[in-house]
């Protein structure tokens, strides 16, 4: 057991550190292969929320999360580039997991926190930020959050990420809500889920949340939605909103 907690953990830092360039590129994001990745344990209805991972095995979570053909399907490089610079910067990764983005993300930010509910995944993150580079170490914390709330100091977050994860949030606008006061005015959030249509990777449809539910859930939690992409991954769409302004009428 241990040992494959070790080895997992070394394929993470290597990974993550090999993909990200530095200019945000996947450098395998041609290669066509998919695998599915397995749902999670579910029991609630379409347009709800998912249970939290936590019912799952612990290495079977772990290596669907970082599973190899992810890179072509998800692009993590691309999706990272739409937050723009991060030099300087303090981004939350919520529901971090192993911290998948959240490793790619280090180079490139002043901080990134890895914020997640289940204390497995945040030993997993804790026992990759010791095999970093040791300039990188101080650019990672992770964080154990409540799943009513992702522990962010006020305004601490300049950009905020939320992937594969939108889904297995409760009382989604008023998480938001609360997600809001940890950010900057104006900082980004980036959302990336699974488009509905019964597609051969994702769970199924029945646990997704539609992109016209997020963009709901958004504006009534005081975000404004920039932009919406649904194209540019074959499985997922990608959210872009903004923490509004107060000086507008938002959070
Ligand atoms: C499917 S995984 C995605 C992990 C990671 N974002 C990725 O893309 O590989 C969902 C993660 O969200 C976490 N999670 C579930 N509910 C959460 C909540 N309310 N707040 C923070 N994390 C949560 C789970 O523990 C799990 O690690």
């Amino acid at each position: 057991m241990m040992r494959l907690f070790i080895f997992l953990s070394a394929v993470v830092v290597g990974a993550a550190l090999w993909s990200c360039n530095g200019n945000g590129t996947d450098r395998n994001a041609n290669t066509p292969i998919m695998t599915r990745e397995t749902p999670p344990p579910v029991t609630t209805s379409a347009e709800s929320s998912m249970p939290h991972s936590g019912a799952g095995n612990f290495e079977n979570l772990v290596a669907d999360y970082e599973s190899k053909d992810r890179v072509i399907w998800q692009k993590p490089g691309m999706a990272i580039a739409m937050l723009g610079d991060l030099k300087g910067k303090t981004v939350a990764d919520i529901g971090a997991g192993t911290g998948y983005f959240t490793f790619r993300m280090v180079p490139l930010a002043e901080k990134v926190i890895g914020v997640d509910i289940d204390p497995r995944f945040i030993s997993f993150m804790d026992s990759i930020k010791v095999r970093l580079p040791e300039q990188y170490r101080p650019h990672f914390e992770s964080r154990l959050a409540k799943p009513d709330d992702p522990m962010l100091g006020p305004e601490e977050a300049d950009a905020v990420i939320i992937v594969n994860t939108y889904g297995y949030i409760e009382n989604r606008v008023q998480y938001l809500q609360r997600l809001s006061n940890g950010m900057k005015p104006q900082a980004d959030l980036l959302i990336i889920d699974f488009k509905k249509n019964n597609l051969s990777v994702g769970p199924p449809d029945a646990y997704k949340i539609s992109i016209n539910q997020v963009e709901k859930e958004l504006n009534a939690a005081g975000f404004q939605v920039e932009k919406i992409d649904n194209e540019a991954l074959d499985y997922q769409y990608i959210v872009l909103a903004k923490k509004s302004n107060p000086a507008d009428g938002g959070q």
